[in-house]
């Protein structure tokens, strides 16, 4: 299978496509990976010393192959149309307009990437779906590259991607499973090889499974709903115990220890966020709906609403516990990116919370390791749905948000404050010196763990009065 090099095109180069094409890139030094986006300054970053995305190992990965086999370009056309294989990796957010709006996925990006593919191609491809799409997106995709084809065979196959920020670098070197879904045709095993033998340069046989194109797209959407329901069940769980005196850590140890359900993914939270959970599940409930199955639609559909439910509990709670109103008190927030070892604040709970505190007129001042000012007041300033679209993504105005001050150190966040809300499990969180943050509190010091990271008796033992997610006081 080796006459010639292989060339490999990525559209789209976000939290995805970069690390993805990167980590094959480094695997398979005999392919050519190029990754392409219409954002310059996307392209501009991935080719400097600051990469757009925090990821912990990623700058490693980067530097060993960027400039030998693995480049970054904003020449779309010129690479889709030399490439063998192109994955496409572009945004699929929920639509907030029209049919559909605030449940199915936007398919805007990936049709004018498919149109692109088909203007530009002169040569057979194997067009890769890796962006998370509705289930009989391939149906529509096919369509566009077929019509307008000139006599090319285009074979799509279905690759969804299952890591998790945070970990992605891990996950890619050692994933649980690669599904590659393809067309039952000759042309289509043909193509879904192709694909295979990109991924048994690193991943076992064993853990490559093959399936038809629906099953593919659909194991996605099911593995998110699957993931994000085991939250909102211990989220669930974590309110009955705040009312009974069960301590849902111990809940979930317990139940976790049954190997069936397992230990991982049990952790109670504010809520779950992140880019996906919320609009992959959103999706999940239109194509059932849009199918007659209503029932289906709505059992997923309470996943969010316990999600929800969860994070207007924990604004709720900050407020009645302290005297039923937060109004012009300051509130340190420790924590804003969706979840430690990232700088993604896409639908993190902490833009819920801070709003809910503000509707109570609340002084709010965050810390977080990695995520700037600058990214805090718009995504607080933005309307439900809108950050998944950048080409519609406004300025920031200059009087937005004045209770909100973001500042460089948890120390300064608290100082003076009368409540302290832990919205992000960052490491660093559980070593801060919280004698000396006591010390510097207004009194009675409140402390809300969102994320139950700090030693609760510990933080009793010096003075603070502390509420954890479904724990005893
Ligand atoms: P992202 O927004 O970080 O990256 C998408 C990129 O595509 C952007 O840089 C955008 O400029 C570019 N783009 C859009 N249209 C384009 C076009 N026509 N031509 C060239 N570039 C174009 O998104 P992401 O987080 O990487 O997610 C991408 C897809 O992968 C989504 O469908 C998502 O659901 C899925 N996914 C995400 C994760 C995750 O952890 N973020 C994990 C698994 C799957
Ligand atoms: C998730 C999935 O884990 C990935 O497999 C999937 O590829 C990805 O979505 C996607 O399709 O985008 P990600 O959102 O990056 O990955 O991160 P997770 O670790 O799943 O965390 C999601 C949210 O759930 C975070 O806010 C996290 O804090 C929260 N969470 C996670 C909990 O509240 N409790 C837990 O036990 C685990």
């Amino acid at each position: 299978s080796s006459q010639k090099m292989v060339k490999i095109c990525c559209i789209g180069a976000g939290y995805v496509g970069g690390p993805t094409m990167a980590v094959i890139a480094l695997k398979c030094p005999a392919i050519e990976v190029v990754v392409v986006d219409i954002s310059k300054p996307r392209i501009d970053a991935w080719n400097s010393d600051q990469l757009p995305i925090y990821e912990p190992g990623l700058d490693e990965v980067v530097k060993e192959s960027r400039g030998r086999n693995l480049f970054f370009s904003t020449d779309v056309e010129k690479h889709v149309a030399e490439a063998d294989i192109i994955f496409v990796s572009v945004n699929t957010p929920t639509k907030t307009r029209g049919l559909g709006a605030g449940k199915a996925a936007d398919l805007t990006y990936w049709e004018s990437a498919a149109r692109m593919i088909a203007d530009v191609s002169k040569s057979d491809k194997i067009v890769v779906e890796k962006s998370t799409v509705p289930v009989k997106t391939a149906e529509a995709i096919e369509k566009i590259l077929t019509h307008n084809s000139k006599g090319i065979n285009y074979q799509i196959l279905s690759n969804p991607e299952f890591l998790a920020e945070g970990t992605a670098i891990e996950d890619l070197f050692k994933p649980d499973r690669v599904l590659i879904g393809g067309r039952e045709t000759p042309e289509g095993k043909k193509a879904v090889q192709a694909l295979k033998e990109v991924y048994a340069h690193w991943v076992p046989e064993d853990r490559i499974i093959t399936t038809n194109l629906w099953s593919a797209e659909l194991s996605k959407l099911a593995a998110n709903a699957f993931l994000a329901q085991r939250i909102s069940s211990v989220n669930a769980i974590s309110a009955l115990c705040e009312a009974t005196g069960a301590n849902v850590a111990e809940v979930a140890y317990a139940v976790g220890k049954d190997s069936r359900i397992g230990p991982k993914f049990l952790n109670a939270s504010v809520g779950f966020g992140g880019s996906c959970f919320q609009k992959d599940i959103l999706n999940l409930v239109y194509i059932c709906e849009c199918n007659g199955l209503p029932e289906v639609a709505n059992y997923w559909k309470q996943v969010i609403k316990i999600n929800d439910y969860q994070k207007s509990r924990f604004v709720n709670r900050v407020v009645s516990s302290m005297f039923n109103t937060v109004s012009g008190k300051k509130i340190a927030v420790l924590g804003f990116a969706f979840k430690k070892d990232t700088g993604d604040t896409r639908e993190t709970p902490a833009i819920d919370v801070c709003h809910g505190l503000l509707g109570d007129k609340a002084q709010i001042s965050i810390y977080d390791p990695q995520v700037t000012e600058d990214q805090i007041q718009r995504d607080l300033a933005m309307s439900k749905f809108d950050w998944d679209h950048p080409m519609h993504l406004q300025p920031t105005s200059p009087t937005a948000f004045k209770q909100v001050s973001v500042v460089w150190d948890a120390y300064e966040a608290t100082k003076g404050a009368h409540g302290l809300c832990i919205l992000t499990e960052w490491d660093e969180f559980k070593t801060l010196d919280y004698q000396k943050i006591f010390d510097n509190m207004q009194k009675p010091a409140f402390v809300f763990d969102g994320r139950n990271v700090v030693d609760a008796e510990k933080l009793r033992e010096i003075g603070f009065i502390v509420y954890s997610i479904g724990k005893p006081l």
